[in-house]
């Protein structure tokens, strides 16, 4: 599925390490992201389109140089059963798993906040019945994963883990604490800025799109070669919410819109597909 917003790495891609990288300084990777995006900012002057996805050939971000794909996609027919079986029913999903502070026998610590929006088509019209999924870092940037060693605490009131399946208005909401910055292994002093995992599975498990929401401000972005992957201005300010205090709820938490928008129905993409072969 291709998507206006614009996928990037899930979580245990962003911590695979590389020895040789880490020796690198945060200078160095940063002339290296100021060196390709000023190249991709000519490339357009010069009348190339305009990207909307990261760059999987991306040299600052160092982990994934040896992963990604060196050949172009093939085309492979999925099975039927995989074009037209949703991986679940609105009825396997409860409207408490998109609360997140909720999971465990106390509170969570951090600042409790509401990420709300929608999920359009490449036309503006609603998605519904769209599962969506969201992993995050702890309010200390610290994952419940065995592969998460920063030395930042473990909540035992938060695993953050949530998902909510689309209203007929394409909406979702989650409420659950904001995350903090995290470090990784990609260069010397390298952090994340703080950042919520979403997927979204489509109708079809052909379909998945993973991506990244972010915070406004966020002094990290600079920095960041993950987010910097995408060479983009636009297309890297997509992937960061508003702050909305219409979201915002009277002494309870404080509220983010960020709106997902598909390059095209789904609908139309399988009737493409199928018309294809
Ligand atoms: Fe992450």
């Amino acid at each position: 599925m291709s998507t206006e917003a614009t996928s990037t790495e899930s979580f245990t891609d962003s911590h695979v390490l590389d020895p040789a990288a880490t020796t690198l300084s945060q200078d160095a990777i940063s002339a290296e992201i100021t060196d390709i995006h000023a190249a991709y900012r000519q490339s357009v002057v010069d009348g190339a389109k305009a990207e909307t996805q990261p760059r999987i050939d991306f040299a600052p971000y160092r982990s994934s140089l040896l992963r990604h794909p060196t050949k172009n996609l093939h085309h492979a027919d999925p099975e039927t059963i995989e074009l037209h079986s949703p991986a679940f029913g609105e009825r396997d999903v409860h409207a408490l798993e998109a609360d997140l502070t909720i999971q465990h026998n106390g509170e969570p610590i951090g600042e409790r906040i509401v990420v709300a929006g929608r999920v359009l088509d490449g036309d503006g019209r609603p998605v519904a019945g769209q599962l969506v999924e969201i992993w995050q870092a702890n309010a200390a940037g610290r994952y419940i994963h065995k592969r998460d060693q920063h030395p930042a605490p473990i909540d035992p009131n938060f695993t953050g883990v949530g998902r909510a399946i689309t209203g007929p208005n394409g909406e979702y909401s989650f409420t659950t604490i904001k995350p903090a910055p995290y470090p990784w292994k990609n260069h010397h002093n390298a952090w994340r800025p703080a950042h919520i995992h979403f997927s979204l599975f489509g109708t079809d498990f052909t379909q998945r799109m993973i991506t990244q929401m972010y915070f406004p401000g966020d002094p990290l972005f600079s920095l960041d070669p993950i987010y910097q992957a995408i060479t983009d201005a636009d297309a890297r300010a997509r992937l960061v919410a508003t702050y909305d205090h219409s979201i915002t709820s009277h002494e309870w938490a404080t509220g983010y819109n960020w709106d997902i928008v598909l390059t095209g129905s789904n609908r139309t993409w399988m009737e493409d597909e199928e018309g294809d072969h």
